[in-house]
């Protein structure tokens, strides 16, 4: 905490609502946050600020000032603020909450070397997904076309291809202890942005209080470490150096050849944290966006409809579908662009703090001082879209159904810290969508349509809805 900014507004400092005494604006932090930073950005600017509790926060709204600092000033921008939710997390080590150092450098870097190199641990990764795909179609099968809730399946099949790159194994479906440990992570997503945390965070004594929310997250993540270093003990036994199987031999050989070096970033208490965040960064983030996907095909029989017919036209009848397929289906790629701008997935990115003082639009911004990414507001910003508040593909495509890039589309954020999964994660999406939709028509119950709002957390998922897959004819 005494690394972040502990003054309320500094001089210079972007303007904000007024604080109430104390709490400052954490009050409004309870419903959809990142509708009200948008708001607040109509009043104040682009760019603003606000008081949480006796530290300032900076919010960055819109595509322009997202792009300038995340971007134009990509070092600055790239760290994340000790909060004490994270120190106590993650002793601001590990991959994604790690301090902008040296630490970060060499977590990042071994991880998506792990990820590139995963084909020569064993199968093309496209190919690993694609039995995957099929796990999680044939169980999708096995309700017959009646009603389910798609969401542990989704979540089963989604983390098994993490589980494939870390552990070099996937899970079966029925793996209790592992969809449990899932479970309260994905809670803890939920809890971090509670407003609990937010006053944890202001108030780090209110740790010794016997009730809160802030205790359950605590309980989950003790839970959750003691669970994944087990595992971890478990797949590092047979290990032979210089021959890594998987994620956590590359990084146990590192560790060891590390061990002289008394600055290396690399220990065993950094690998829990690092599989930890790669198994919940990577998981609940692709399942929220193809649950999200499934609902609005389901909403929209017209949409789904011309995803079949692509589909289709370019699969023909029975050959399954292939990365090498994708430039060939811009109408997919124009819904999945479109599920992932609509919906909002990280509405918030994650917490970014300053690694010096900058001035940004003539605003004094001190170092470590906290910053919010508003990435919600950056595709819902007017500027670049028309309409936004309406679900269309056709935004992605021009008149002659090409699919186009658009520039105010960031789902992955920017800049040094943007997502270390995007290809991985657009790989997923497609394969498991066209999988999917090859064989199914998806449909709501008949008489029912569910809520599409979202359940609010660091991500943001439907709320639990029943869906019927039924098998197509072709
Ligand atoms: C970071 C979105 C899938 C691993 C992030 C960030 C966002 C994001 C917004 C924050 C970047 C920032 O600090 O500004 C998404 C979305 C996904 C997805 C929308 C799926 C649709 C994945 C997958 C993995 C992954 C599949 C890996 C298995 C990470 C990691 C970071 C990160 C490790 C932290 C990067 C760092 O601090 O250097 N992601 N992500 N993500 N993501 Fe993803």
């Amino acid at each position: 905490i005494r690394q972040l900014v502990k003054q309320r507004r500094p001089r210079g400092f972007p303007p904000g609502p007024s604080p109430i005494p104390v709490i400052g604006n954490i009050m409004y932090l309870a419903t959809e946050p990142h509708v009200f930073m948008k708001k607040q950005s109509e009043i104040h600017g682009q760019i603003f600020s606000l008081d949480l509790g006796g530290y300032s926060a900076v919010v960055l709204n819109g595509y322009d000032a997202i792009r300038e600092c995340l971007y134009h000033q990509g070092d600055v921008f790239s760290d994340r603020p000790s909060l004490p939710l994270f120190m106590k997390m993650t002793k601001m080590g590990g991959l994604l909450n790690a301090k902008f150092g040296n630490g970060w450098i060499e977590h990042r870097q071994l991880a998506s070397n792990s990820f590139r190199y995963f084909g020569s641990f064993q199968k093309p990764l496209d190919q690993k997904i694609l039995e995957e795909c099929m796990f999680f179609v044939d169980a999708i099968d096995e309700h017959k076309g009646k009603p389910f809730n798609p969401k542990h399946l989704v979540t089963n099949a989604v983390s098994n291809i993490t589980n494939l790159i870390i552990f070099g194994e996937r899970f079966t479906y029925d793996n209790c202890d592992f969809q449990h440990m899932i479970e309260i992570f994905s809670e803890n997503v939920e809890l971090a942005v509670s407003g609990w945390a937010f006053l944890y965070n202001a108030f780090p004594w209110i740790e010794y209080l016997p009730f809160g929310k802030h205790q359950k997250l605590f309980r989950n993540a003790a839970k959750v470490y003691n669970f994944l270093e087990q595992i971890i003990r478990r797949f590092s036994e047979g290990r032979v150096c210089n021959f890594p199987r998987h994620y956590i031999d590359d990084y146990l050989n590192k560790l060891d050849k590390s061990a002289d070096n008394l600055g290396s970033p690399f220990s065993r208490e950094n690998l829990i944290y690092s599989v930890g965040e790669l198994i919940i960064a990577g998981t609940e983030t692709t399942t929220n966006t193809l649950r999200w996907a499934m609902l609005y095909m389901a909403l929209y029989p017209n949409i789904q409809e011309k995803v079949h017919k692509e589909l289709d036209s370019v699969l023909g009848s029975g050959k399954s579908p292939s990365l090498a397929d994708k430039k060939r289906m811009p109408y997919v790629e124009a819904v999945l662009h479109e599920v992932l701008r609509f919906c909002n997935i990280v509405p918030l990115g994650i917490f970014r703090a300053t690694t010096q003082d900058t001035l940004v639009s003539g605003y004094n911004i001190p170092k470590g001082t906290m910053v919010i990414t508003n990435l919600y507001s950056v595709h819902f910003d007017e500027k670049y879209w028309c309409d936004p508040g309406t679900f269309s593909p056709h935004r992605f495509l021009d008149s002659n159904g090409n699919f186009v890039r658009r520039e105010a589309f960031l789902p992955f954020s920017l800049g040094k810290r943007h997502c270390l999964g995007e290809h991985l994660a657009r790989m997923e999406m497609f394969l498991f969508f066209t999988t999917m939709l090859q064989r199914f028509h998806l449909q709501f119950p008949p008489g029912t349509v569910p809520s599409l709002t979202p359940k609010l957390g660091m991500t943001l998922q439907p709320l639990p809805y029943s869906i019927c897959a039924v098998r197509r004819q072709q």
